[in-house]
């Protein structure tokens, strides 16, 4: 792909100027959308000539670093923590998930009727388990580009009379032994949300309304009364729905343009609405930066249903190829910058039409797809040619993927004021925090800062003033080394802090100075390192790249002092 890279700095809207942010394009999301890889090709081309390249330009060159102060910072990290200053309140749904009909994330990862490891629904007991202790909150389902050519109605009633259908997006057989009621019965075990996509490609708003009315009317009307013949007598009562996936993309089955998308939408939501006002509607936003459409077809889509949804989506996926980072590590630990100019520029196009239509509502954020995604993403990765659950998206994390997600990690959470849900996508076997064989599972080294932010991130984030030594990266400028997010649960006090240290060779003393009042005893502190940063773990060596035990950092006259490892992310948790 031809393409190269931008960096901005931009400020941090109504959290009194505390981070330092900084984007470039970097995502190769074109690699593998489509399974047929013409369309795909000539997808790039036409967009490299509408201009989609974003030009290699350092903003922060002579800017002034807003945010993390770095004049005169000297080579420790300063963080000053007021547990008086808040970002806002943290939706837990900020670290939610997503399972898309696609390869083995639902086949085999949570479904597998015929294994030793399943329950008598032919639920897979120790994922099932696995996701009850990280407590995911929320899981995107069906898909992604899967949801786009989806009957739903393909998924109910009497398994034997399901049909085994072709999906287009993935090239795969899907047998629709799972569909919406065991999603609903897994969700429940799993005590996770369902947040449901619903197919605005194929399907029309009437089929979107004739869902709702299936998943959350008692009784009484035609499709209640048909899932209570189906077995289940209790409505559901989703309340998060996706409308649509993707539908700026030209590989998104039934793409069309955006006023097109946002007439369907605002239909759909209507007709949504009228059978259960209470919904939480999040309309499709833009699929990256990298679209020749980017924010235009966000801001044309609200234009139409502003009025109609709650939420915008927003979707990522980062990479560290030659294209797009020289494979400069250094450069793709500071992606996470990228997401928080992507998240600012979509809050900015929110609020102009907000402005457009005089309207008091302020949309909120759902980044329902972000994560790393390069290394499966074309060929036979992406190509279920016609089998059940084939082997795709299976990309391999390492220990660099883990410190970029800890750092995305930290961008969600600074921007938490607008950012209510978030998915990383996806959560078991298809770009993946856990993968599954027949005989168990693997953590992947993504899911050890999932899981901190799901276990520790608690409250409300707290809005820190951190001051950090920089570096340089080519054609990006200064970047600092250590990026810091924290949260304090106002209910017990408890302070967590999530630290990178983007440094690739040298450890960084960080001093925190406790503004208000100084912090109890150390309850955790762990911290994932290595030499290696490509190190993976695998079934036979599931613990190359694990968590390490931190030494416990004392504080003393409201300061507390640690040296953070190289390449490496850290979180500390302490008690009232
Ligand atoms: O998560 C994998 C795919 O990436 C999803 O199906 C799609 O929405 C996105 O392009």
């Amino acid at each position: 792909m031809d393409r190269s890279d931008t960096i901005g700095l931009v400020g941090s809207p109504g959290q009194g100027t505390c981070t330092f942010q900084a984007a470039f394009s970097c995502d190769q999301r074109m690699e593998s959308k489509q399974v047929f890889s013409e369309d795909r090709r000539r997808f790039l081309r036409q967009a490299a000539n509408a201009g989609m390249a974003w030009g290699l330009t350092s903003l922060f060159r002579g800017s002034s670093l807003r945010g993390q102060t770095v004049a005169g910072a000297g080579d420790i990290a300063k963080v000053y923590l007021d547990s008086r200053r808040m970002t806002a309140p943290l939706d837990r749904n900020l670290f939610g998930s997503f399972l898309e009909h696609l390869g083995r994330a639902i086949y085999e990862g949570i479904y597998d009727p015929g294994s030793k490891l399943s329950d008598a629904n032919g639920f897979r007991k120790d994922v099932m388990e696995e996701i009850r202790q990280m407590g995911v909150p929320i899981i995107r389902y069906p898909g992604g580009n899967f949801v786009s050519g989806y009957n739903w109605l393909d998924g109910v009633g009497p398994r034997e009379g399901r049909p085994r259908v072709l999906d287009k997006a993935w090239n795969s057989i899907n047998t629709n032994q799972f569909g919406t009621n065991e999603f609903m019965a897994w969700c429940r075990a799993v005590h996770a949300e369902p947040l449901m996509g619903l197919n605005l490609g194929t399907g029309t708003p009437e089929e979107a309304a004739a869902l709702v009315e299936y998943c959350n009317l008692d009784q009484g009307t035609k499709w209640s009364d048909l899932r209570r013949k189906h077995g289940f007598a209790e409505p559901y009562g989703v309340k998060h729905w996706c409308l649509g996936n993707e539908m700026d993309g030209p590989w998104q089955i039934g793409h069309m343009t955006a006023t097109e998308y946002g007439m369907k939408a605002q239909d759909a939501a209507r007709q949504m609405r009228y059978v259960d006002p209470s919904l939480q509607l999040i309309g499709c936003g833009s699929s990256g930066p990298f679209m020749p459409t980017y924010l235009e077809w966000d801001r044309e889509v609200l234009e139409q249903c502003y009025e109609y949804v709650d939420g915008l989506s927003l979707h990522r996926y980062f990479t560290n190829t030659p294209q797009d980072t020289g494979g400069d590590s250094a450069k793709f630990l500071a992606m996470n910058l990228s997401m928080e100019r992507q998240i600012e520029e979509t809050v900015a196009v929110c609020d102009l039409v907000r402005g457009h239509k005089r309207s008091p509502k302020k949309l909120w954020l759902s980044f329902d797809e972000w994560n790393v995604w390069y290394r499966a993403r074309s060929g036979d990765a992406t190509n279920g040619h016609h089998r059940e659950a084939p082997h795709l998206l299976e990309e391999v994390y390492n220990l660099e993927d883990a410190l970029l997600v800890g750092g995305l990690v930290n961008s969600l959470l600074r921007h938490a004021d607008r950012v209510k849900v978030a998915c990383l996508a996806q959560l078991i076997n298809v770009i993946a925090p856990i993968m599954t064989n027949a005989n168990g599972l693997l953590r992947q080294t993504i899911y050890y800062p999932y899981n901190w932010g799901l276990q520790y991130a608690r409250g409300s984030v707290l809005n820190l003033l951190v001051e950090s030594p920089t570096y340089e990266v080519s054609s990006l400028g200064q970047v600092p080394y250590i990026d810091v997010a924290g949260t304090m649960n106002p209910q017990d006090g408890k302070v967590a802090i999530f630290v990178l240290n983007r440094d690739l060779s040298k450890p960084h003393l960080v001093e925190i100075n406790w503004q208000d009042k100084s912090p109890g005893e150390v309850l955790v502190a762990t911290v994932l390192t290595g030499t290696d940063l490509k190190a993976f773990n695998t079934f036979e060596a599931p613990q190359r790249v694990a968590p390490q035990t931190f030494a416990k950092p004392a504080t003393a006259n409201g300061r507390t002092k640690f040296e953070v490892p190289a390449r490496s992310y850290t979180t500390i948790q302490w008690s009232a």
